[in-house]
């Protein structure tokens, strides 16, 4: 398995680790979580794609992340008991393993290297989330969906012969709500870079022809 959690570890370790982990098959659209639940698990992605959203008191949706494999979630109420500070959805058919409080505890004892792992992983996140703050408040919303096009297709794309193929599996909505800007701006702005050849559209996926253009314009 390529998660950090386990490349941190030789091949024995990682699959003593892995063995004290259970996992869990969830079907494309089902809750694993919600918002404001008690936890004490976190998960690591075997296969699939899982939404991290918050609904606002009006009702409106955020989306705060979308991950795949070898992406970990759960944590923050695993560290820092209280409840739960998103739901997340699996996207597609989804496999995941998940570790208790009372299995993880060893591991971060015994194994320093674990602890490592798991704080380049949340510093990794801090790090995204500032610069997804800093880009809410600097970058205009094209600029926002050209760095998550961009995002996106490094952690799912695969290469095709027009560019990198990007199976993001969100509607056009989760778009916006990963964006955070309304569908109709988030469509305006995919119909623009459709136009000039940049990407081709396509339901719940999208093709990058022009990557470099698509950097300049989320910088
Ligand atoms: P927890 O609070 O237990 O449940 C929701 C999870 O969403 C949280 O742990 C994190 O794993 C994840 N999460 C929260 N905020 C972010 C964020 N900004 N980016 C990515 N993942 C997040």
């Amino acid at each position: 398995m390529q998660a950090p959690l386990f490349v941190a570890l030789d091949a024995e370790a990682a699959v003593a680790l892995r063995a004290s982990m259970t996992e869990r098959r969830i079907p494309r659209g089902s809750i694993i979580f919600a918002d404001g639940e008690d936890g004490d698990r976190m998960y690591v992605i075997l296969d699939g794609k899982v939404k991290l959203g918050h609904t606002s008191t009006d009702g409106r949706e955020s989306l705060l992340a979308v991950l795949g494999p070898g992406e970990m979630f759960g944590e923050l109420s695993l560290f820092d008991p209280g409840p739960r500070t998103a739901t997340a959805t699996a996207l597609t058919d989804t496999v995941v393993v998940g570790l208790g409080h009372e299995n993880l505890s060893p591991w971060l004892a015994g194994r320093p290297e674990v602890a490592e792992a798991l704080l380049a992983a949340l510093a990794q996140r801090l790090r995204r989330t500032n610069e997804a703050m800093a880009d809410l408040v600097f970058s205009d919303v094209p600029g926002r969906v050209a760095k998550a096009l961009l995002e996106l297709a490094d952690k799912f794309g695969e290469p095709v012969p027009d560019g990198v193929l990007v199976r993001h599996d969100l509607t056009q909505e989760e778009l916006a709500q990963l964006v955070g800007a309304s569908r109709e701006t988030v469509n305006k702005a995919l119909a623009d870079f459709a136009n000039r050849g940049w990407i081709q559209v396509d339901q719940r996926e999208v093709v990058l022809v022009d990557r470099e253009r698509l950097e300049k314009r989320a910088r």
